[in-house]
This record gives structure tokens, sequence and C-alpha cells, in this order.
């Protein structure tokens, strides 16, 4: 029996067991983790993610708010914000909302960010830590991603074959090094990779983040394998918006182990995550 994997429902229980961590701390630091979003512009997919991320801060008890500026703003105007709250002692985390106008240069931004305060893990500093190993804040999708894994194989990953599709600094890059720190035989292919489908079929975990819609299906599949969709794609199907991931879902179903849907999978956790991270940057800045 394939296993479907309900990213959904582990994202809300990760929740709940914060909001108990979150009381906690309050009652002994007399402080509240803080949560700041920047959004610059007005990307529709964007307004619906930084809307979300503030309503389950809210819910788990961290004090979240947002920054609304311009599509217009200036780079300059942008990391005077960003510095604000790098010194405001009431932020223990800051997330500027990707991707930026064409005005912005986004990794000048993102290095800005104090990495203490970088509950993405896109700061050089937090990539590199990751990279050797240390402790870091870890990027949002890729961990979330890692714990669904472990909930569906097992706590120990050691020797699996892994095989990470797409190589994108936010998802793919970082998925593999994960997986690497689990003790997984990681590879990861891209658009120049040859034969891509024969080295995907060989996976025991299979995760595909390319913002391809379905283009991995059963074909692609090991039989038994763990396949993490980490695709949102929206597309048009018989006249309808649809969202689907990077995998054909029906299709791969068939010769999976386990394997996460869109909607529903990997998309909660990563803004569960996000509120975890916050977690960790507030009791490191408060040596709670
Ligand atoms: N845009 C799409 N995904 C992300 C993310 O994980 N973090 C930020 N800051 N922007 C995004």
């Amino acid at each position: 029996m394939t296993m479907k994997i309900d990213g959904g429902a582990y994202a809300s229980n990760l929740r709940q067991q914060l909001a108990v961590d979150v009381a906690q701390l309050k009652e002994k630091t007399g402080k509240a983790p803080g949560l700041t979003v920047i959004l610059v512009g007005e990307d529709p997919a964007s307004q619906v993610y930084v809307r979300k991320k503030g309503e389950q801060a809210k819910e788990v008890g961290i004090v979240s708010t947002e920054h609304k500026l311009p599509e217009d703003t200036t780079q300059e105007t942008l990391l005077a914000l960003v510095e604000e709250m790098n010194n405001d002692d009431s932020v223990h985390g800051i997330l500027v909302q990707l991707p930026l106008p064409k005005q912005i240069d986004e990794k000048t931004v993102l290095t800005a960010i104090l990495p203490e305060k970088d509950v993405d893990g896109f700061h050089p500093v937090n990539v590199g830590r990751l990279s050797i190993g240390d402790e870091s804040l870890l990027p949002c999708t890729p961990h979330g991603s890692v714990h669904l894994i472990k909930h569906a194989l097992g706590d120990d990953l050691t020797g699996l074959n892994a095989v990470v599709v797409g190589r994108s600094n936010i998802v793919g890059k970082p998925m593999a090094a994960l997986l690497l720190q689990e003790s997984c035989t990681v590879t990861i292919v891209h658009s120049r990779t040859k034969n891509i489908e024969e080295i995907c079929s060989k996976a025991d975990i299979l995760v595909a983040a390319v913002g391809r819609p379905e283009m991995i299906n059963a074909d692609w599949v090991k039989e038994g394998a763990c396949v993490i969709d980490v695709g949102i794609n929206r597309i048009q199907r018989d006249g309808k918006n649809k969202l689907v991931g990077d995998v054909d879902y029906a299709s791969a179903f068939e010769k999976a182990g386990s394997i996460t849907p869109v909607p529903g999978g990997v998309g909660p956790m990563t803004i569960a995550m996000l509120l975890v991270n916050t977690m960790t940057a507030f009791k490191r800045l408060e040596n709670a």
C-alpha cells in the first residue's frame, strides 16, 4: 500500500507543539518571539504566502509584524528597513519575501540580514554552516521535507540512494546538503543532466524541485520509493485553475512506497519550519 504523506496534519501537530513551547518560554523569559515579514510589491502568490505566515505565527503565539513596501521601493530603502529590524530587540526572525522587484539585488538584501535572525536560512553564513554541518538556521522547505521523509521511512536514512531534481539555492542545493548529513548517497540532477529518468528511477528517496508541472511520472520512480514533491505549479485544465506539483501524482502513486500530494504535502511544512526557526532564533538570542 502506498502511503500518502499528509504534510498538512504533520504541520498542524508541529504547530500545536510549538504553541506549548512558546507559552513556556514566555513564562520563563517574560518575552515573546517576534517575526517580521517584509514584502515588496504586489505579487499575488507572495501576498498569499505572507498572509498565511502572519496568521500561523499568531496562532502559535509568535508576535508577527508585516512591512508592505511598494513595487518601486529602492534598494536603499529596503536595506534601511532590514537594518532597523536587525537592531530591534523585539524582532528575532526577519524574512524578506522573494522574488524582489528587478531594481533590487536579492543577494545584497539577503546578506544584510543578521545571520542570527535569518529565519529563511538564505544568508551565506548560514548556507556555509549547513555545508560544513555546523548548527545553523536551516532553509524551511528542505528542512520540512526531511521531516516528512523521516515520518515515512523512519529516522535512519543511512546509505539510502537520494536523488534531488533541481539545483536552486532555495531548495535543491540545501536539500542535497541535508540528505548528505543524513548519510544518504546524494545525486543532484538538473536540466543539463544526461539520462535523468534512469538516474531518478534508482532513487530510494526522490525529491522533485524543478517547477515543471507533472514532469515526473511512474517511469521515473523506483518501486517503493519515497517521493517528495516540492513543486507548486498553477495550471489550467478543463477550463479550471489547478495546483499541481512537479510529479504526476496519480501515475507516481502506483509505484511509490510513500508520496506527498500537492497541495497538502510539503507546502504546509514550509511555514511550520519558519515558525520553528523563529523559536530557535529566539532561544539563541535570548539565551532561553
Ligand atoms: N519565495 C518562495 N519561497 C520562499 C521562501 O521560502 N522564502 C522567501 N523569503 N521567499 C520565498
